[in-house]
Formats: C-alpha cells, sequence, structure tokens
C-alpha cells in the first residue's frame, strides 16, 4: 500500500508566501513536546466525555475492555476500539450525540452513495472551533485579511460552503458565497467581484475553467491568486494543470464531516508538500487497513482521526478509509502533514487482481496530449471476467489521428504501468458528465449484466 502512494513532489511552480508570525495562532507555535501535552490532557477529556454521553462508545468500550482512565499516554489510544460509519448509521440520526440537544446549534450531514446519511452536530464552541481552524487553513493557504473569497462549495447540509464561509469570515477575509452551480454567473462574478482566492472541488474549477474559455475569457488574466482545492482526490498532475491554466497557487485542503468538515488538514502555499493536521484539535493515526494495527509514521495506510477538543460529537478513531501516510512538519513543524490523498479504501479498484485507483488514471490523462482532462472509468462484467473502459474526453482542436493515437498510448501506458489491460474510448468534447461539486469517477455496471 505504502509505495502506491508517492511521495507529495514539489511542483515546479515557485511557492507562495507564508503568514508573518503575527497571524499564526499560538498553537501553530506550540513546540512538539508542548503540543503533545496538550493533545493527551484533551484526549483524556475526550474519551471521559464520550463514554459518559454516548451509548455506544460506553458500549463499545466495556465490550473492549477498556475504560477512558486506561488512557496515560497517547499511545494508549490505540487499545481503544474504532468507530465507522455504519456505527453512525446505526445511531442514525443523533444518536451519537454527547449533548443535550438544546445545545446543538447546527446540523449537518453528508448523503454518501448509498444508506442513510451520517448526520453530524455541533455546538457553539464546535462552530467557533471550526471557523477558527478554517481560518488558519486559508492563511497558510496565502489568505489574509482584505482579500475577497469566492466559495463555490455547496452550501446546505454539506460541510463545504458553510465551512469555508465562516472561516472565511473569521480571516477578516470579504465571502463572496456563491455555492455550486450556475457556471455561467460564477464567472461573471468572478469577473466582476474581482476575488484573490477561490474554494472549489478540483473539479468544479475545471468546469469554471472551461466556462471562462467559453465565454472568450483567458483564465490567466482573472483576479484569482489562490485556489484553496478540496472534498475529492486530486494529483500533482492535476495541480500542475490548474496552476498553469488559472495562473494561481493551488493547495490542498482535506476534512471530513464526521471530523468536522473541512479544515482537518490544510496545504501551506510555501512548501506545497502535504497537508498539515490541526492536530492541536484532530489526532491521527494511520493503520493497516487490513490487520488494523497502528503503522509508523512514513508508513502508507488508512487515516484514522480522533476529535481532541469537540463537544457535540466527540469522535474516537474514526476510520476514514483514506489512504495516506504521516510525515513530520515543515512549515509548521508542531503538526504532522499528512501526503495528498490520492485514493480511498473503497475507490480501489481490483481488476482481474491487480488494484488500481482513479487518480492514477487521471495522472495518465493529464500527461496525454489532445486530450482534455475530463474521464470516466466504466466497470461492466464480460463473461465472468471484470472489465474497465477508460471514458476520456478529446480537446476540441485534437485531430482523428491524434485521438487514435491517444487512445492507443493511454491503454499502453495503463498496461505498463498498472500492470493491466483496459479499454479506452475518446469520446467527442464536452460530452462527459460535468462536476458542479464532487465528480464521480466511476461508473460500475456490473450487478445490472
Ligand atoms: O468533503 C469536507 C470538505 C469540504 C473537505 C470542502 C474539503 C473541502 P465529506 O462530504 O464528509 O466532507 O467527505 C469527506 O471526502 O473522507 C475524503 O474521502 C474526501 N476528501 C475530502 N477532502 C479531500 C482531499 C468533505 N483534499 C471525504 N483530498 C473524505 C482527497 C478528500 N479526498
Amino acid at each position: 500500500m505504502g509505495s502506491r502512494v508517492s511521495a507529495a513532489a514539489h511542483t515546479d511552480r515557485a511557492v507562495g508566501v507564508g503568514p508573518p508570525d503575527t497571524l499564526l495562532d499560538s498553537s501553530e507555535r506550540l513546540s512538539r513536546a508542548d503540543l503533545r501535552d496538550q493533545q493527551l490532557a484533551n484526549l483524556q477529556n475526550t474519551l471521559r466525555h464520550a463514554y459518559d454521553n454516548v451509548e455506544l462508545y460506553r458500549r463499545k468500550f466495556d465490550e473492549a475492555g477498556v475504560a477512558p482512565r486506561d488512557c496515560h499516554a497517547l499511545e494508549d489510544l490505540a487499545r481503544f476500539p474504532f468507530t465507522t460509519k455504519a456505527d453512525l448509521r446505526e445511531t442514525y440520526p443523533f444518536g451519537m450525540f454527547a449533548v443535550p440537544m438544546e445545545d446543538v446549534r447546527r446540523i449537518h450531514a453528508s448523503s454518501g452513495t448509498t444508506g442513510r446519511p451520517v448526520v453530524v452536530g455541533y455546538t457553539e464552541n464546535d462552530l467557533s472551533l471550526w471557523a477558527e481552524v478554517m481560518a488558519r487553513s486559508i492563511r497558510a493557504a496565502g489568505g489574509r485579511p482584505g482579500h475577497k473569497v469566492h466559495i463555490s462549495y455547496g452550501y446546505g447540509l454539506f460541510t463545504g460552503g458553510l465551512g469555508a464561509h465562516y472561516g472565511a469570515e473569521r480571516a477578516g477575509c470579504t465571502v463572496i458565497p456563491a455555492s455550486g452551480g450556475m457556471t455561467a454567473r460564477q464567472v461573471q462574478i468572478i469577473q466582476d467581484f474581482q476575488p484573490e482566492i477561490i474554494m472549489v472541488t478540483p473539479s468544479y474549477m475545471l468546469t469554471l475553467l472551461d466556462e471562462f474559455e467559453r465565454q472568450g475569457i483567458d483564465p490567466r488574466t482573472t483576479s484569482l491568486k489562490i485556489g484553496i482545492f478540496g472534498a475529492e482526490p486530486w494529483t500533482e498532475a492535476m495541480r500542475q494543470e490548474i496552476e498553469e491554466r488559472l495562473d494561481l497557487h493551488a493547495v490542498d485542503i482535506y476534512g471530513l464531516s464526521e471530523i468536522i468538515g473541512p479544515g482537518v488538514a490544510q496545504e501551506c502555499v510555501e512548501t506545497k508538500d502535504g497537508l498539515h493536521i490541526w492536530e492541536d484539535h484532530f489526532y491521527p493515526e494511520v493503520v493497516d487497513p487490513l490487520s488494523d494495527q497502528v503503522m509508523a509514521d512514513g508508513d502508507g495506510g488508512e487515516l484514522v482521526l480522533t476529535s481532541l477538543t469537540k463537544e457535540a460529537l466527540p469522535i474516537i478513531r474514526y476510520r476514514t478509509r483514506d489512504l495516506t501516510r504521516l510525515l513530520p512538519g515543515t512549515a509548521r513543524p508542531a503538526f504532522r502533514r499528512m501526503e495528498k490523498v490520492t485514493g480511498r479504501c473503497d475507490d480501489m479498484i481490483i481488476l482481474r487482481g491487480v488494484n488500481l485507483f482513479p487518480s492514477q488514471i487521471e495522472e495518465i490523462i493529464l500527461r496525454t496530449p489532445g486530450i482534455a482532462p475530463h474521464f470516466q472509468l466504466h466497470l461492466t462484467r464480460r463473461g465472468r471476467l471484470d472489465h474497465l473502459t477508460v471514458r476520456a474526453e478529446a480537446k476540441t482542436d485534437a485531430s482523428s489521428d491524434q485521438r487514435e493515437s491517444a487512445a492507443a498510448a493511454i491503454a499502453q501506458t495503463v498496461k505498463d504501468g498498472i500492470g493491466v489491460s483496459v479499454g479506452v474510448e475518446i469520446v467527442d468534447p464536452e460530452t462527459l458528465e460535468r462536476s458542479v461539486g464532487k465528480i464521480r469517477r466511476i461508473v460500475d455496471s456490473r450487478d445490472q449484466e
């Protein structure tokens, strides 16, 4: 697993400028030793709070034979049971809330593709902490008071829009709450309001880029200087594509509803070398997804997160399903980094015994001349064998010869690099489904045949 997750590479592009010391939170200046002391005290509180107030935690801790008083060091967390999405679904909607409902100020939910949505809640303090980590993330990305921030993450039950919104306000920025959709109008607003920052999924950024070009506007001439992209995996190749076409700094933001929303980890613009996890509030571990064993820093596996300061929904050892590894801090030395997440355990396609992630295909597509950065993976069954067809879109100016050689090149590169045969179809420009939020890369029709 570790070998698949490639080391976070620097792009060729010059990196940006980090915030002056006066704009850092006090925890960003802590020593690692002081941070760890603070983490342990908060972890002990969180374990107690969860055990005392959430029936599911009490049952699971009791079954595992551990109690909050057994946590004497951060490493003791490994003795406590994991929490999964299934636990949140089982207690739908509010069963894992640890405070009375009248103390819950807001609810968000993530739909997922199947089953009940996962519901999360926030007290007033939780909302304030969320705004604080989001503001910190925006500053780490290069945002400063007075910047205008165009937010195209969806507003609503999804945490992206409102999470970014209150963080940008807390950072002293001017918010343009565009939400997702109405793409032509978004381009107009960016042209007229002149924001320095855009916050959006990378796939919707591509949709916006196409719209700029359709309106005859060179995207490199816009006011945008910084893009804060997340909510879905995106590769270094995609960073390069976006930075070149938009002439801005593209940085990665990570988070998930169950932990708080966006703002769990953020890439610093001065290093662009993976995401610093705001460890004063979220404690990371990486485990082997098969054996469940905690792995050493530097080894690849599944990210597991524990909240340290949340009230309404304390979350203990949450299995994110996201694959990454932990690395030492750089731009913020107290906080460890996580490598860019390029895949989830559940996104892994096993094709005739070979593991394949959509992000690997993304890198190949983006390197292929004549091909636009839009693609979908179609899974079908032929006889007893699974078959994968990569559907990629031709650029508008690609000739039919170029399309043919692109198809052959993609198939060959997948065969050589990943070790499996796939079909490749090059489709006409503007024919694949476009994203207005998180993109769906895999279309699985295996059970319909
Ligand atoms: O996507 C929160 C968010 C909003 C993050 C805006 C960043 C920006 P959920 O809808 O609960 O929350 O989805 C969480 O999205 O477990 C990852 O699989 C994926 N994800 C989020 N950020 C990244 C990222 C929001 N930077 C799930 N890179 C997570 C790769 C990401 N995957």
